[in-house]
Formats: structure tokens, sequence, C-alpha cells
């Protein structure tokens, strides 16, 4: 469809239109007759508590296997940790507003476990009124709250009874899930049990990258086991206290590519998905992990007792997919895959390779593997930059043409029949990215982390336009 074939709900005057075109022309507003016109498709911004909150010793919270892995010499790039980050649980209120004079329609965060529960499992009052205050804050303000219960801040006093190692883990969780949503019933309009379960187990059991920085496969597989079940604990405890919400996971998911059309790069290619994707999938849909891991991994079977697997894949009102970026690999000679870096092609800071049809292909893919694939939200994706403010502005060019290509990837999968609801830029703000500090910034808002400035960068500030030339559009 071309720009002319628009047709405008309401008013027609020719200042209308011609403002239509002119951003119709920038380089982030979608062509017309995009899904995303649509508003019913959701445009949101995420966040993760460990990653802008700080106060880590304020109100009752508890240390979280962060807070213990940050302060580990040599485990996070410069010794940075999530101590202060961005202040957001003392700047919360400036934020939100952000989040409105931006125009996002939801907000995606993340409750931290240890700020709401004492080590006995009894309840936190002031943790949860942070939360709770939040919540009704977001409310008025019309937006669409999307809550995540673990974002990988793990209690410490858990991880040193095992962490998700320990069966008892998952029940503890389901505990937590309980406790909030009878405490946040209401407010809540769509829950996510755990975000991102492949990097808790793999990145923090696996290969010790992420805390609480243990590395045996064996151990991958169990806790991704225990996740998992905790997962579905949690989500009934969810359905019981708060029937209205939508309740989820989110995963990350990674596109594998051979790095030459033999059957051995196929393979390791479709393994490397195997490893990525259906690790978690299949459980959650089908009911059953994916025979090809353990031909990776032999012997790394979980221990897994009767009516486990009916728990994990009790059903899902949606799926939270997080995407961003593609490997391509070729077989290491035997069961596996090894990354062949592709040369000359698109990076961001953090390395990954920037491939928006890794997302449309995956999206179309896991539609026709799962006969049963719930509505899904993209809970995540954006990049990381080098971005600098220079009088007052920062131009992110590369991320104003990211998203536009990612927004598109997933148009591209509406398409094609898979229903993709919405779609929430990771992140609102520059945050503490991980094990690489404060160094990757991930914001559409950029954060001055000596004064806590924030600056919406110039991909915010199209985005907003978007939103309200979208809204104007619907005449809402
Ligand atoms: C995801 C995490 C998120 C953020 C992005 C860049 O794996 O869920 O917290 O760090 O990567």
């Amino acid at each position: 469809m071309t720009q002319d074939t628009v047709t405008l709900p309401h008013a027609t005057a020719d200042a209308e239109v011609a403002e239509f075109a002119a951003i119709a022309d920038d380089p982030f507003t979608p062509p017309a007759g995009s899904a995303l016109w649509r508003r019913d498709f959701l445009l949101g911004a995420a966040t993760a508590s460990y990653q802008i909150e700080g106060a880590v010793n304020e109100d009752g919270r508890l240390p979280s296997i962060w807070d213990t892995f940050s302060a580990t010499p040599g485990k996070v790039l410069a010794g940075d940790t999530g101590a202060v980050a961005c202040d957001h649980y003392h700047r919360w209120e400036a934020d939100l507003d952000l989040l409105t004079r931006l125009n996002f329609e939801a907000y995606r965060f993340s409750i931290a476990w240890p700020r709401v529960m004492d080590e006995a499992g009894r309840p936190n009052a002031k943790g949860i009124a942070f939360y709770k205050r939040l919540l009704e804050r977001l409310k008025e303000k019309g937006i669409r709250t999307f809550a995540t219960l673990y974002h990988w801040d793990l209690p410490q006093h858990l991880e040193d009874r095992g962490g998700w190692l320990n069966r008892d883990t998952a029940f503890r969780f389901a505990d937590y899930a309980d406790l909030m949503s009878r405490e946040l019933s209401g407010l809540v309009d769509a829950w996510m049990t755990l975000n991102e379960p492949w990097c808790s187990a793999y990145l923090g059991y696996g290969n010790g990258h992420h805390a609480p920085g243990l590395a045996n496969g064996r151990y991958a597989t169990q806790a991704m086991h225990h996740l998992l079940l905790g997962h579905g604990l949690a989500t009934s405890a969810l359905r019981a206290n708060d029937p209205a919400s939508a309740k989820g996971i989110v995963a990350n998911v990674g596109r594998g590519t051979p790095d030459s059309p033999s059957e051995a790069d196929v393979r390791a290619a479709r393994r490397f998905e195997v490893q990525h994707n259906a690790w978690i999938l299949d459980p959650l849909l089908k009911g059953e992990y994916p025979e090809e891991l353990f031909a990776l991994w032999p012997g790394a079977e979980p221990l897994v007792l009767e009516g486990d697997m009916q728990t994990i894949a009790a059903p899902l009102d949606f799926l939270g997919i997080n995407y961003y970026f593609r490997t391509n690999v070729k077989s290491d000679g035997a069961n596996g895959f090894i990354e062949v870096p592709l040369e000359g092609v698109e990076r961001t800071q953090m390395g990954w390779e920037v491939h928006p049809d890794g997302l449309r292909d995956l999206l179309i893919g896991f539609s026709r593997t799962y006969e049963n694939l719930p509505p899904v939200y993209i809970t995540e994706n954006g990049m990381a930059s080098d971005d600098r403010v220079r009088d007052g502005q920062v131009d992110d060019a590369q991320r104003i043409a990211f998203l536009k290509r990612h927004l598109a990837a997933v148009d591209a999968a509406i398409a094609a029949g898979v229903d993709v609801r919405g779609y929430f830029v990771w992140s609102l703000l520059d945050n503490f990215e991980w094990a690489f500090g404060y160094e990757r910034r991930f914001g559409v808002v950029h954060v001055d982390y000596d004064t806590q400035v924030r600056t919406p960068k110039r991909s915010a500030e199209l985005i907003a336009r978007f939103l309200a030339r979208r809204r104007a559009l619907d005449g809402a």
C-alpha cells in the first residue's frame, strides 16, 4: 500500500494530510498499511528491577545473587554494580512522567523478589508498597501494566540453599507469586513469571557468565527444569488470585543459520535453535524436552518427577519473545555447533549482528511448530550504542533504523498470520547491562550516571511522535 491509500478515519483537513505525509517520511514511522498503525497493537517500553532501581539496602530489601555476583572482582566490566543504577527507586515518579511524555502505552517492569519477602517468606510491607504505588500511578496514567516476577534477582538466601538447583526454590517462587498476586490483584494487566529462563539456567549455572556464576552443563538443565516448574506452579497461583489478568512467560529466542548448505551445518543450525528455543518452548507448549537437546548434551537429562511436565505445560495466555540477533554456525564435527561470525555485516555495540529477518522467520516458524502457540508479545527488542549527549541531544541513528526494521519484521510476521499483539522496546532507560555494567547503553532515554539526568534520545522522540499521531488518527 502506498501513502496515498491511507484512510484518515476522521478529519481529513489538508494540514492533517500534510503532517501525516511529513512524518510518514521520517526514519522511524512505519509505512501506511502496516499493522503497527492499529491502536490495538500495543507499543511499550521495558525495564527490570536490578538494572534500574538501585536502593539495594533500603526498606528491608535483602541481597540478591546479582549483588553478590557484581561485588565479586572480575565478574562485571569495570566493577560496576546495581547499587545505584538509575536510582529509579527514588525517581520512579519522574520516570513514569517521562514514559507518559513519550506516549508509551504499556510498561513492562519487574518486581524484585528480595524487596518484597523476608527469609521466612513473610511479606515486606515497604517493598510491596513501592510496587503498589508504581502500578497505581501507571493505571492513573492509562498505561497498561506488564509485571515480570523474576528478572534474575534471586534472593541470595535461596541461592545459599542451592538456588535453582534446589527443587524447593520452585515452590518458594510459587509462594512469592501467590503473595504478589494477592497484594497486586487488579493492578496488573499481564503477569510474566520468568524473564529468559535460558539466561538464568545456561548463563547462570551452565557457563557462569551470569549470577550465581556456576559452570556445569548438568546444572544448566536441572536449573532450567526447576525454573520451568516454578513457572507452572506460579501460573496456577496467579490464575487463582488474579483471574482477570493475562499470564505468560518471556523467552529469549535465537536465530541460528548454517554457514554452508551442507547437511552437517544445517543440522548444527537446527541444534543451535533446539538449544536456544526448543529447550524452553517444547516443555511449555508440548509438555516434553526435545530429544535432540540430549544429543547435544549427552547425559544432561534433568531429574523430572511425575506430574512436572503437566505443571510446566499449563496453558499460557500469551508468550513473551525477546529477540536481539542471529548466530551463524557450522558443525563442530560431532553433535554440536561452532559459531562462525559473518564478515561485513552490521553489528551493534554488543557485537551482535543486526538481523531483523531472524525475528520474522522465528515467529513464523514457531507458529508452524506449535499449533497451540498463544498470542505473542515482543517483550524485548533493541540495541546498545555508545550514545553521547551533544548540545542537549542524542542522535541514535543506528537505533532508529534498528527499531524500524525490527518492527517491519514483526509486521511481516503478522501479515503471514502470526498473532503478535504488541512490542516493547528494550529499554526505556540506559541501565545496568549485567556483566557489561554501564558501558552498554540500550535506552531510548540517555542516563547520565553522575547526575541522573535523563535525556530522551532521538529514537524516543520519533516513537513519541508516531504514537501521538496514531492516537490522533484513531480519534482517541
Ligand atoms: C536481555 C535481558 C535484559 C537486557 C537485554 C539487553 O537478555 O532480559 O535484561 O539485559 O538482554
